[in-house]
């Protein structure tokens, strides 16, 4: 049976829109290429979807797994029984994985992008600046290099580009200045020795923001280890080859360098595609009350023609 008390592992933003742009219907299948908690799946579920779960987390899989897999089919399944299955993979091969699952079309495709509350809060995971571990920031075990790799190894004008490109971060000369200086002394191992490094520069420069001064950084390097920019344009096209006709795209983005390819892309593909959202969707101000994480989101949607 589905549960409801899992919410601590993510909470899915925008859920009602999702479900809305999604348009739903009973048997067929959709492709959740983000799968995290499960929460948008269960959604899809519960109207009478049948769900294939993508992620490369084997955390997020086996809690998802824990939460869903018992949900029953409502016609035909995946191996017989459920209507949900999740699949570890990145969705850059997203044809792929669909091939070996037999999945030859959907009716509908999401990405809820970047990381979930889960990844941020664990221990170990080395994605928050709130906490004292290892720089490492993958989002999947098999990935081989770390953030603390790239902190350490990158020149000057790398670390440069990668801080205002990925994190559009304005003070990143003199914090890449510091780095410089520091890991000349010591390798910048640990997500606080960066974050301090970050913040002194803040502090020392009087510039005061609402965020915490290492939030950029942190996002730059996040996106870097997990090549986030180079697998979300890879996977857009394929996305559309496999959609059915009158299938969804729908999207969920939470900066605007993924907002961007997003709409380009769908601007691109206007034989394909039917925008439905001509300006993205947002989270009300209740919403962003509630669900902090959700106050940068933006949601787009569009249907195969
Ligand atoms: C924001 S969370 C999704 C939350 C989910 N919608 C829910 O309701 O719980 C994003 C998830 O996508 C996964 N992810 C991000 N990029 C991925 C990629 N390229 N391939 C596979 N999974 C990815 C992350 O590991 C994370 O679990």
């Amino acid at each position: 049976m589905m549960q409801n008390q899992v919410d601590f592992f993510h909470q899915p933003v925008l859920l009602n829109k999702v479900v809305d742009l999604l348009n739903i219907k009973p048997g067929e299948i959709y492709v959740d290429a983000t799968l995290g908690g499960g929460g948008h799946a269960e959604a899809i579920l519960k109207q009478g979807g049948r769900v294939l779960g993508i992620d490369q987390d084997p955390e997020a899989l086996a809690f998802a797994r824990r939460r869903l897999q018992t949900c029953p089919a409502p016609k035909g399944s995946f191996g017989g029984e459920n209507a949900f299955k999740a699949v570890e993979g990145n969705f850059a091969d997203l044809k792929q994985i669909l091939n070996q699952e037999e999945v030859l079309q959907a009716a509908g495709i999401l990405f809820d992008l970047g990381v979930s509350s889960h990844q941020l809060e664990s221990k170990q995971r080395g994605f928050s600046f709130g906490l004292d571990e290892e720089l490492d920031m993958r989002m999947s075990p098999k990935l081989q290099v770390k953030a603390a790799d790239l902190i350490n190894g990158l020149g000057r004008k790398e670390l440069y580009a990668l801080f205002t490109k990925y994190g559009q971060e304005k003070l990143a000369a003199p914090i890449i200045k510091v780095i410089l200086e520091q890991r000349r002394q010591a390798p910048i191992k640990n997500t606080k020795r960066l974050a301090d490094i970050i913040s002194k520069v803040y502090e020392k420069r009087r510039q005061r923001i609402k965020i915490h001064p290492a939030t950029k950084v942190f996002q730059a390097l996040r996106i870097a280890v997990n090549d986030e920019i180079n697998s979300l344009k890879a996977v857009l096209p394929q996305a559309v080859d496999i959609l059915k006709k009158d299938g969804r795209l729908v999207v969920i983005s939470f900066h605007e360098l993924e907002d961007r390819i997003v709409k380009q892309f769908l601007t691109e593909q206007e034989k394909s595609l039917q925008i439905l959202t001509k300006k993205p969707i947002m989270p009300s101000i209740k919403e962003r009350r509630q669900n902090p994480r959700s106050r940068s989101a933006k949601l787009r949607g569009a249907q195969k023609i």
